[in-house]
């Protein structure tokens, strides 16, 4: 049985990798095989290039981003995601090659045609099975990134970006999932955790059934 690749998307803020640890522990839970990653940073390469990109003291010109997100993509597409889905298992990724597109096509400004062309050469080809996009009001979004760079983190250099470009990214994504409307779904990420979470297995349950990933039947 074929694995299947899940991607969770959104503005900074929306509570994505949040939703991730509770659908991989569920699905655990339910006997799936679940590999979670991330971009960028899912592999040794990709974290390295993680901490240059988000790094606020490093001024990172637009072009060089675009190409170290992809640089990351490459790497994690050919030594994780692609053996890991082809290995059957459930992969689960914190973003992909839609926030590319969101944040360097409409957040940067780069054509279309330039970010497909850099999303398939680092991807070649390789498409979420299903893409989820936690979506809620840009000045919420920056709330809840304060709140949390008052607790626990450092505002990393992306999240420093203005509303505006905030609501670029976010009518990107609305507008991928209105282009794909099979692959892409829109979830409200406007609730509590556990209220989030329920959208998510509404979606994600009859996803892996019409996909036959019944769990894998342990033997002993
Ligand atoms: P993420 O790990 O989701 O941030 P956080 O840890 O704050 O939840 O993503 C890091 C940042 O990288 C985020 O601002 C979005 C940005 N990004 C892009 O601009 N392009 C991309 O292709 C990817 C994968 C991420």
């Amino acid at each position: 049985m074929g694995g299947a690749f899940i991607t969770f998307e959104g503005i900074d803020g929306c509570g994505k990798s949040t939703q991730l640890r509770l659908l991989a522990s569920e699905l655990r839970m339910r006997g799936h095989e679940v590999v979670s990653t991330r971009e960028p940073g899912g592999t040794p390469l990709g974290q390295r290039i993680r901490n240059i990109l988000l790094d606020p003291q490093i001024e990172v010109d637009p072009l060089a981003e675009l190409l170290l997100f992809a640089a990351d993509r490459a790497q994690h597409v050919r030594t994780l995601l692609r053996p890991a889905i082809e290995s059957g298992n459930i992969v689960l990724s914190d973003r992909y090659a839609d926030a590319t597109a969101a944040y360097q096509g409409a957040g940067r400004s780069f054509t279309t045609e330039m970010i497909a062309e850099v999303i398939h050469l680092a991807t070649s080809g390789l498409k979420p099975d299903l893409t989820l996009i936690f979506d809620l009001p840009v000045a919420e979004c920056l709330a809840r990134t304060r709140r949390r760079t008052e607790t626990d983190r450092q505002t990393d250099r992306l999240d420093a970006e203005d509303a505006a470009f905030h609501a670029r990214v976010r009518d990107a994504y609305l507008k991928l999932a209105a282009q794909e409307p099979d692959r892409v779904r829109v979830i409200s990420a406007c609730g509590s955790i556990n209220e989030t979470h329920d959208r998510v297995l509404e979606v994600v349950t009859p996803f892996l059934k019409s996909k036959d990933q019944s769990p894998k039947s342990k033997v002993g």
